[in-house]
């Protein structure tokens, strides 16, 4: 069985370095491995092949940066060629980039079947391009692999049929188990850093990017609580290249540091107090290692989070608002031991999904 994944942004090297591990495993399956070049430096892209142990692309379309039209547009063109030549069983993609979005359309298209892994995601926000990809590539997808029960529910609620909906878990977990080791300690010594003493954050949604209001409140609001406690900051290209054009008055105090490695963010995660972000990745992490996480953002998309206690949302619009929250959130309990991710072992049932699976002859 020939299955073709198609990866291009940070947080999808690391979902398909847990399943790419399961697939290589399998004598019967064989991985085609597509990166679209929608990330390309070589801390967003790079680090993660060699750290992960993630094969070399057999296709590497350096799309890079763009508009929403035309870096979808270039790389649905890419990849098109690609399955054309490749014709593979299966089309694989992961989560809701423009990458995850141009791979399952071009397949779709070309008859190719598709598995969408983070499916049935939802942040109910449609002005998130996120969002839209979301909807999207699970409507064209034919095998719709969620991470959660609320996942599910969200697809039965508009109307797909129950039969291509498989919960697997989270593949994040995996990562996150079979990642975490070597020396975190030394991590922390070299960022100067003591453990439960340390906010890590992490800002990138063009939401708040973009919104220049939104960026110096979030900002604002990080800076004031690193007067009580450093505040680490590894920041994405997104966000750096437009710091410049802020007052540096808005984030003097934070330790503002290039992207991070996998691991090297793992141990940071692990021994932070709090965890300040509006990733979506981040966010899960946090509750992996049992910190206290405040969302940087309105609403999210991995709701049972904020219902089970570990997560609260800050949403950028006032800066004293966000710092109250973070602060409570610092003071904050435990939240419920629930497992809400599966049981780490989401890409195997990924794998057996794949070979099992057939079309319940549901027209598409
Ligand atoms: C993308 C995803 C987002 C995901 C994030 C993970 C979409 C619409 N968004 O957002 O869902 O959470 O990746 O990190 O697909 N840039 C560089 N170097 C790089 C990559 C990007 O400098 O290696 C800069 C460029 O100025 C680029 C900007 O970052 O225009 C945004 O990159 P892009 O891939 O379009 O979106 P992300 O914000 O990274
Ligand atoms: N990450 C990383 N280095 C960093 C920041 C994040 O390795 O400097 C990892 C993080 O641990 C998580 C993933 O990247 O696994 C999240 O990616 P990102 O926040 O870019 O995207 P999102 O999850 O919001 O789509």
């Amino acid at each position: 069985m020939k299955i073709l994944t198609v990866v291009g942004a940070r947080p999808q090297f690391i979902k398909a370095a847990a399943l790419s591990r399961a697939l290589r495993a399998q004598s019967d399956m064989h991985e085609v491995l597509v990166h679209t070049g929608q990330h390309y430096d070589a801390n967003m892209s790079q680090v993660f092949f060699d750290e992960l142990e993630i094969a070399k692309p057999a296709y590497s379309l350096e799309i890079g940066s763009g508009s929403h039209g035309a870096q979808t547009g270039r790389m649905l063109e890419a990849i098109e060629q690609v399955l054309l030549t490749e014709r593979p069983d299966w089309t694989l993609v992961f989560g809701d980039t423009n990458s995850t979005l141009a791979g399952a359309l071009a397949a779709a298209k070309l008859h190719v079947p598709v598995a969408h892994v983070e499916a049935g995601l939802r942040s109910h926000n449609r002005r998130m391009p996120e969002e839209l990809n979301r909807i999207l590539t699970d409507h064209a997808s034919d095998l719709l692999l969620t991470p959660t029960k609320l996942a599910g529910a969200n697809l039965q609620h508009e109307g797909i049929a129950e039969q291509r909906v498989i919960q697997v878990g989270d593949v994040m977990y995996d990562a996150s188990l079979y990642y975490t080791r070597g020396d975190t300690a030394g991590v922390l010594r070299a960022h100067d850093l003591e453990a439960g003493k340390y906010v890590l954050a992490t800002v990138h949604r063009a939401e708040n990017t973009d919104d220049r209001e939104r960026l110096v409140a979030i900002l604002s609001a990080l800076n004031q609580l690193a007067v009580e406690l450093p505040v680490l900051l590894p920041l994405h290209p997104r966000t750096r290249a437009v710091l410049g054009q802020l007052d540096a008055a808005c984030h003097d105090r934070l330790r503002i540091i290039a992207p991070v490695g996998y691991l090297e963010m793992l141990a940071l995660e692990k021994h932070a107090r709090l965890v300040a972000t509006d990733s979506g990745g981040v966010q899960k992490e946090a509750y992996f290692f049992g910190v206290p996480c405040v969302t940087l953002r309105a609403e999210t998309e991995w709701q049972e989070l904020v219902d089970s206690g570990w997560n609260r949302l800050a949403p950028p619009g006032s800066c004293d608002a966000m710092l109250s929250t973070l602060r409570a959130a610092l003071q904050a309990q435990k939240g419920s031991a629930e497992q809400l991710y599966g049981a780490g072992d989401a890409a195997g049932r990924i794998v057996e999904a794949l070979r099992t699976w057939t079309a319940p002859g549901i027209e598409r």
